[in-house]
């Protein structure tokens, strides 16, 4: 059975109940290229299909989205809320609303979760493509899935500076309520089986591995993917108690120390934040690079992203144009994942998934790095950074005073 190989299985795809009227998951013909890329003798849109097809009989379609039979025993997503999201908009039996993914995100999100909506082109950053399984606002290490939670704060906040919405209205409207809670379980669905799709088309591509129908494998990266999301909750960062000085204003001297502490680490060779943010965290610091969702299929498959054009031979199979993921403005005066300590403090801590953002060096017994204290002395100076520039000397207090001290030169 094993010589029968994948190939075959592709000739047989159009034969096997492709439905023109049922909407099918978009195969992952990106994905599948640059696996295949520079090999004359490999069709990578007829092995993205083949693994689709795979799929659908544990996913479902994108009007019928189902729940992996092998998985039955595993409960990580609420299925009932994924059939709400999923499909074409309008009512249920009960009148509650469905389709509401098609209704509020598929325009930059894409049917498949893929990033690729028709609005997708005009945007910096690009709509995120879920099937990759990484996500970059959330309480859990580089490696983890986010939590429901996570995934909540982004919908209920919206990613500011990003054209990411904010869906908080939805839940202070009595109809709407649940919607938040649902999307974020369809999210986690399109992300389960995006990741499943990924993995198994490098099984299939780079390892070579046959696809017949009696394969054991791909159960095994399905499991895999869906203990990874089941285990979440139990790789939260704890959390680390917010020092007085960032609260209390009436600890500015203490407030002003830490902060100076912070600004030396921001400028130390132990944490090179000014590497990449630059020396005032203008953002203009000399290491630039790519996010994991562009070296995915560029750096990967031998492509410079850099040189111009050398990316539009993956055009059609559904790239993009490589951007640059930009080290943040810290002087913008907002932040993507959130503006408040705790949310500063995990990014720093936990890094940005999928970003040039590193997790900063923690001291250990073993480790030279940050103590606990230093970290947040490191959040006290990205909080100061973003502090609105005073508009006139006689509204400056003691606080703006040194603000414009700590900030270093010239804000924007
Ligand atoms: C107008 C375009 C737009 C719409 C509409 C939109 N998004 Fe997004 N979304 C984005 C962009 C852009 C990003 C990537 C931001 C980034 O990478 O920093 C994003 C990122 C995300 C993320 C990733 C968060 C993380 O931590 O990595 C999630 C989850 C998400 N969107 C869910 C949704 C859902 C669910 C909807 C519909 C309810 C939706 N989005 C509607 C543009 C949009
Ligand atoms: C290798 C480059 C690099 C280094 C080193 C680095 N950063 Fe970043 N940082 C980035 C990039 C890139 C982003 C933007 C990520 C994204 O696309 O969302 C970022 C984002 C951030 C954010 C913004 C989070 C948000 O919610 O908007 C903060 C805060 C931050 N960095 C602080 C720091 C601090 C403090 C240090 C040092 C401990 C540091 N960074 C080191 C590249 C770096």
């Amino acid at each position: 059975m094993r010589s029968i190989g994948w190939k075959i299985l592709c000739l047989l795809a159009p034969l096997s109940g492709c439905n023109s009227s049922v909407l099918s998951y978009k195969p992952n013909d990106l994905h599948a290229a640059s696996l295949t890329h520079e090999s004359a003798d490999s069709s990578p849109k007829a092995a993205a299909s083949s693994v689709a097809e795979w799929l659908e009989k544990w996913f479902g379609t994108i009007d019928s989205p189902i729940w992996p039979a092998p998985m039955a025993d595993i409960s990580v997503v609420n299925m009932q809320a994924v059939e709400r999201c999923a499909g074409p908009v309008g009512r249920l039996e009960d009148k509650v609303e469905r389709g509401i993914f098609r209704k509020h995100c598929v325009t930059c999100h894409g049917l498949s979760g893929d990033g690729r909506g028709p609005a997708a082109l005009f945007l910096d950053p690009y709509p995120r493509d879920f099937r990759r399984g990484t996500f970059k606002f959330k309480s859990t290490p580089s490696g983890s899935k986010p939590t429901t939670e996570d995934l909540q704060q982004v919908l209920r906040h919206g990613i500011p500076g990003t054209s990411m919405p904010s869906f908080q209205a939805l839940e202070e409207s009595e109809e709407f309520a649940n919607d938040v809670e649902d999307l974020s379980q369809y999210v986690s669905f399109l992300a389960i089986r995006g990741e499943v799709e990924r993995r198994m088309l490098t099984k299939l591509l780079r390892d070579s591995e046959p696809l017949t129908t009696e394969s054991q494998w791909p159960l095994d990266i399905l499991r895999s993917v869906v203990e990874k999301w089941k285990d979440a909750p139990n790789q939260a960062l704890p959390a680390s108690s917010i020092p007085s000085w960032i609260t209390d204003p009436t600890k500015s001297k203490e407030r002003f120390e830490a902060i100076a502490k912070g600004k030396e680490l921001f400028g130390s060779e132990l944490t090179a934040c000014s590497k990449c943010h630059g020396p005032s965290g203008l953002g203009d610091g000399a290491s630039q690079d790519y996010d994991e969702w562009t070296k995915d299929w560029t750096v990967l498959a031998g492509i410079d992203p850099k040189q111009p054009g050398a990316w539009k031979v993956m055009k059609p199979f559904g790239a993009l144009k490589p951007v640059i993921a930009k080290p943040r403005n810290l002087q913008w005066g907002g932040l993507h994942g959130g503006s408040d300590p705790a949310s500063i403090y995990k990014r720093i801590v936990l890094g940005i998934e999928g970003t040039p953002m590193p997790p900063v060096a923690r001291s250990s017994n073993s480790n030279p790095g940050l103590t606990e204290e230093e970290i947040w002395c490191l959040v006290g100076y990205v909080q100061e950074l973003g502090r609105p520039q005073p508009i006139s000397k006689s509204s400056q207090d003691q606080t703006t005073e040194s603000s414009l001290v700590m900030r270093g030169d010239k804000g924007e």
